[in-house]
C-alpha cells in the first residue's frame, strides 16, 4: 500500500486518517494560531530556483559530508518525541529507516526508547542525540554520557523551549501522553523507580540556560555540539563564539513561539552570520526535494525533517519512514539534475531568487 504513496503529502493524508484525533493533534499541531506552522511550509515557496542548462555531467549523487561524516543525502531525521504513540516500535523503527536510507537519525531526549537500546538494536546506524538541559547538571550529563557511550556522534542542544509552547489542539482534544508511556533514559538519569510524566520532566528542565552554560557543555563534550532553535544572526554568532560546531535554524516546527519567523526566512541571515565557521542546518516545513534544494542553495549544509518522517512511520512503520526519506532523496536528485548540479555542493546562491510578490489585485 505504501508504494502507492508518491509524495510527502500522500503520507500526511494517510497518517491523519490512521491516527486517533488526540495523537494526530499532538503530532500535526503547532502553537496558538499556528501562524508559524503554516508559514514554515509556505516560506519555501517564497523562493524560486534559477536552473542552469548544459552544466551537468549526466551523473548525480546526493551524498554529502557533514561534520566529518558521509551521508547518502543532506536530509536528516529531526528529533521528535514519543514516537511509540504512532508505531509500536517507535524510535527503533525510525532508527532502522534512517540507517537503511543512509542518513542520521536524531533521537529526542523525550524518546520512548533509550539511546543504548537504539544503538544495540540498529548497530550500523548513524545517530545524534537531542538534549534538553536539566536544572540538575548531573541528569544532563548522565543523558549525554549514555548517548556518547552508545556511539552517538553529536549532541544537539535544543534552546527554544525554556517553556513549552501553547498547543491549543491538545487543549481542545484533552490529549495527554498516556500514563504508561514514559521516557526511560530520563527515568534512569533521575534514578526514578516509576515513569516520569511529561509535565514532571518539563518541570525539571532548566528554563534559564545561558550561553555560558552552553559553552561549558560544549567544551567538556567529546563529540560536536550543535545548537537547535536559532532564528537570528545575533544568536548564530553567539552560538559559534560559545563553541557550537553547528546551528540548526528552527522554530521547533511552529510548536513554540507562534509568529516566530519561518525557517526559510531566517536561514540566509544565519548563513551570512556564521560565515562558514560552523555547520548550518535548517528544519521546518521541508516537504519536497525542491525545498531541500532551495535550503542548500541558500547556504544550508543539510536539512532535517520532523513530521514527514513521522507521517511515514505512522502510515507504514519502518518501511513507511524509509519510503518518505527515499522519496525526498529522489526529489532532491531530480531538482539538482534539472538545476544543472551534479552534487548538493553545486547548489549556490546563484541558483535562487525571490519569488515574484503576489499581485495586489487579481483579475
Ligand atoms: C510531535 C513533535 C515532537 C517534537 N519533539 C521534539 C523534541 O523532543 N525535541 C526537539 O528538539 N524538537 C522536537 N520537535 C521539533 C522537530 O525536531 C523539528 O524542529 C520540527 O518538527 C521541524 O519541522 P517539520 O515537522 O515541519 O519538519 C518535535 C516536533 C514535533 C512535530
Amino acid at each position: 500500500m505504501i508504494d502507492d504513496l508518491i509524495n510527502v503529502a500522500d503520507f500526511e493524508r494517510v497518517a491523519e486518517g490512521k491516527l486517533d484525533p488526540g495523537v494526530a493533534g499532538y503530532f500535526f499541531g503547532g502553537a496558538c494560531d499556528e501562524v508559524t506552522l503554516g508559514e514554515n511550509v509556505s516560506a519555501w515557496g517564497h523562493w524560486r530556483l534559477r536552473p542552469r542548462m548544459l552544466a551537468g555531467h549526466g551523473e548525480w549523487r546526493t551524498g554529502s559530508e557533514l561534520l566529518g561524516g558521509e551521508l547518502s543525502m543532506p536530509i536528516l531525521v529531526a528529533p521528535v518525541a514519543y514516537q511509540r504513540l504512532v508505531d509500536p516500535e517507535g524510535e527503533l523503527a525510525m532508527a532502522r529507516a534512517a540507517a537503511a536510507a543512509g542518513t542520521v537519525m536524531c533521537l529526542s531526549t523525550l524518546a520512548t526508547t533509550r539511546p543504548s537500546e537504539v544503538a544495540a538494536a540498529v548497530p550500523g546506524g548513524r545517530r545524534w542525540f537531542q538534549l534538553y538541559c536539566f536544572r540538575d547538571r548531573g541528569v544532563t550529563l548522565a543523558l549525554m554520557e549514555e548517548a556518547i557511550d552508545s556511539g552517538f556522534e553529536a549532541i544537539i542542544v535544543t534552546v527554544d523551549a525554556p517553556r513549552s509552547g501553547r498547543r491549543e489542539r491538545d487543549l481542545r482534544t484533552g490529549f495527554g501522553i498516556p500514563e504508561g508511556l514514559g521516557v526511560p533514559s530520563v527515568q534512569a538519569a533521575l534514578g526514578s523507580e516509576r515513569a516520569v510524566t511529561i509535565e514532571e520532566t518539563f518541570a525539571l528542565m532548566d528554563p534559564a540556560l545561558s550561553w555560558a552554560d552552553l559553552e561549558a557543555l560544549a567544551s567538556g563534550c567529546s563529540v560536536p555540539v550543535l545548537v537547535k532553535g536559532v532564528l537570528t544572526a545575533e544568536d548564530a554568532m553567539l552560538a559559534v563564539e560559545h563553541g557550537a560546531a553547528g546551528v540548526v535554524v528552527s522554530n521547533h516546527g511552529g510548536r513554540q513561539l507562534d509568529c516566530a519567523v519561518a525557517s526559510a526566512e531566517a536561514l540566509p541571515e544565519v548563513v551570512d552570520a556564521v560565515e562558514g565557521r560552523a555547520a548550518v542546518l535548517v528544519d521546518g516545513g521541508v516537504r519536497r526535494g525542491t525545498d531541500v534544494a532551495i535550503a542548500l542553495a541558500l547556504g544550508a549544509d543539510a536539512v532535517l525533517v520532523g513530521r514527514p518522517a513521522l507521517w511515514g512511520l505512522a502510515a507504514g512503520g519502518e518501511a513507511g519512514a524509509l519510503r518518505v526519506l527515499e522519496l525526498l532523496r529522489a526529489e532532491l536528485e531530480l531538482a539538482m539534475a534539472l538545476c544543472g548540479c551534479d552534487s548538493p555542493a553545486g547548489l549556490s546562491r546563484a541558483h535562487v531568487r525571490r519569488a515574484p510578490a503576489a499581485p495586489v489585485y487579481s483579475a
